[in-house]
């Protein structure tokens, strides 16, 4: 295996992600989202491609902080209809023998032992491909939906989140040892009962007994993805992840988070070489130069300023309609997210943002750089982040679909795979290993299993 660059497709299932209005750009077909024939059709690409995961936001509740209702999120599809991710899995899986699938949920809204027992099925079912994109929510109109009065503060969230992950770990990796299933016939016993263990978790928002239900997976526990941006966040992050969202938009921005989420994992006992940082990129690319620019221009034409202010507002749980377009964006800190926020605030200090331009930049793939060129100067780019910044990978955000991910995997990947630059499961030899975990992807072979550097294991 060579480690060089990894890549997630970063998607939603949903007509929209995160570039509103691009579904009326002609030939795009992400209404086809409902259709199992989409997805399996998007993993058979991705793995084509060379993609470690195909990566899936998820929201619960609906956009409607801007113009504090719904309507336009509704009327123009901002993450609303959105369909559940998790369950197009198993239909992708099918498919394909080595692309991972990492699938975003809420510790706020669902409850551990469910959702342990959901993601070692989802591990055995895909052969040890699955990761959690742990996130905590930032919808006030979720939190309603769910059964609670109102949002809860970040920091509750968090605390929540933090308790979430011990019981899930508890559960995945202490519970039931490897050997604990026999299936001796003669002996008439399917497990050994003296190696299933209780978890006796009592905290202050779950109490769970325990055993797990689940004998071990492949991975045991799923790859922990996480793009905390706050303090509290980046905290999180350094003590779970495994896979870490830098979200800003500068290079300086993603330089600072790195080194802080790195000292911060250090400080938890942890080898910060064992993370593996991810920024989003938004590739357009074309045979020429002039193809790319005429592509970027049609995309930028169906921007829809409205939908990307909807879909801004509740990212930042801001009201964004009630400012003038050529104000300036004041930093807060915010119970939503804060990396947005800060990628227009703090990470250039000599820049100063109106709505508009937050507006406009943020129409392709939110707070993402957009690479606009031949597969050489994408590759370049990539390489450069790669290379010179230190990143590991990429979070590739679509405009079109499904053409943005055919035309990097038909222009980029190849360029990427003449220089080398891929992170392959190839086997020393030449030959793919066809097969593996998603966790060894990022780790290399053996390397099923949570490091032994982990929180989650000391
Ligand atoms: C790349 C990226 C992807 C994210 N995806 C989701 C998502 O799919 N669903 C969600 O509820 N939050 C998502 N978030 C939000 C965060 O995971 C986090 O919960 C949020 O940013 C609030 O915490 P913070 O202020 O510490 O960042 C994402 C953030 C980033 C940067």
């Amino acid at each position: 295996m060579s480690e060089g660059i990894h890549l997630n497709l970063f998607t939603m299932n949903s007509v929209e992600h995160v570039s509103p209005g691009s579904w009326t750009v002609p030939g795009d077909q992400s209404h086809r989202y409902t259709d199992r024939e989409y997805w399996t059709e998007v993993a058979r690409t991705a793995e084509r491609g060379g993609f470690d995961a195909v990566f899936f936001a998820d929201v619960r509740g609906v956009y409607d902080v801007y113009g504090d209702d719904r309507e336009t999120a509704v009327h123009k599809a901002v993450q609303t209809p959105a369909n559940d991710p998790q369950l197009v899995v198993p239909a992708m899986a099918e498919v394909t023998d080595e692309l991972g699938f990492a699938i975003t949920r809420s510790t706020t809204y669902t409850h551990p032992y469910q959702l342990a027992r959901e993601f070692s099925t989802l591990d055995h079912l895909t052969d040890g491909r699955v990761a959690l994109n742990v996130v905590t929510s930032y919808l006030e109109s979720a939190a309603e939906n769910l059964g609670l009065a109102e949002r809860m503060d970040k920091q509750t969230r968090y605390d929540r989140a933090d308790e979430f992950l011990d019981v899930c770990y508890a559960l995945w990796e202490d519970s039931w040892e490897d050997d604990a299933v026999e299936i001796d016939r003669e002996a008439r016993r399917y497990t050994d009962p003296e190696k299933v263990h209780a978890i006796d978790h009592e905290g202050e928002h779950f109490s769970v007994p325990g055993p797990h239900g689940c004998e071990p997976s492949p991975q045991r526990t799923p790859v922990i993805y996480q793009a905390g941006s706050s303090d509290r966040g980046r905290e999180f992050a350094a003590a779970n992840a495994e896979a870490v969202f830098a979200s800003q938009p500068t290079e300086e921005g993603i330089r600072e988070y790195m080194s802080d989420v790195k000292s911060r994992a250090a400080d938890h006992g942890r080898d910060p070489g064992g993370l593996r940082f991810f920024i989003g990129v938004v590739p357009i690319v074309g045979e020429t130069e002039a193809i790319a620019e005429a592509k970027h221009d049609a995309y930028r034409d169906h921007v829809d300023v409205d939908a990307t202010l909807a879909l801004l507002s509740g990212f930042l749980d801001m009201d964004l309609s009630e400012l003038d377009p050529d104000q300036k964006v004041e930093h807060i800190e915010t119970d939503a997210i804060q990396g947005t926020m800060n990628a227009f605030t703090k990470s250039q200090p000599d820049r100063e943002w109106t709505v508009r331009e937050v507006a406009q930049f943020c129409g392709l793939g939110t707070t993402s750089p957009t690479i606009v060129g031949t597969p050489s100067e994408v590759a370049d780019e990539l390489a450069y982040w790669h290379e010179e910044v230190g990143v590991h990978g990429f979070n590739v955000k679509e405009v079109v679909r499904p053409d943005s991910l055919q035309d990097f995997v038909d222009l980029v990947v190849p360029e990427l795979r003449e220089r080398g630059l891929l992170s392959t499961t190839d086997d020393d030899d030449g030959g793919s290993r066809g097969s593996g975990t998603l966790r060894e992807r990022l780790h290399g072979p053996g390397n099923s299993h949570l490091r032994a550097d982990h929180p989650a294991k000391q």
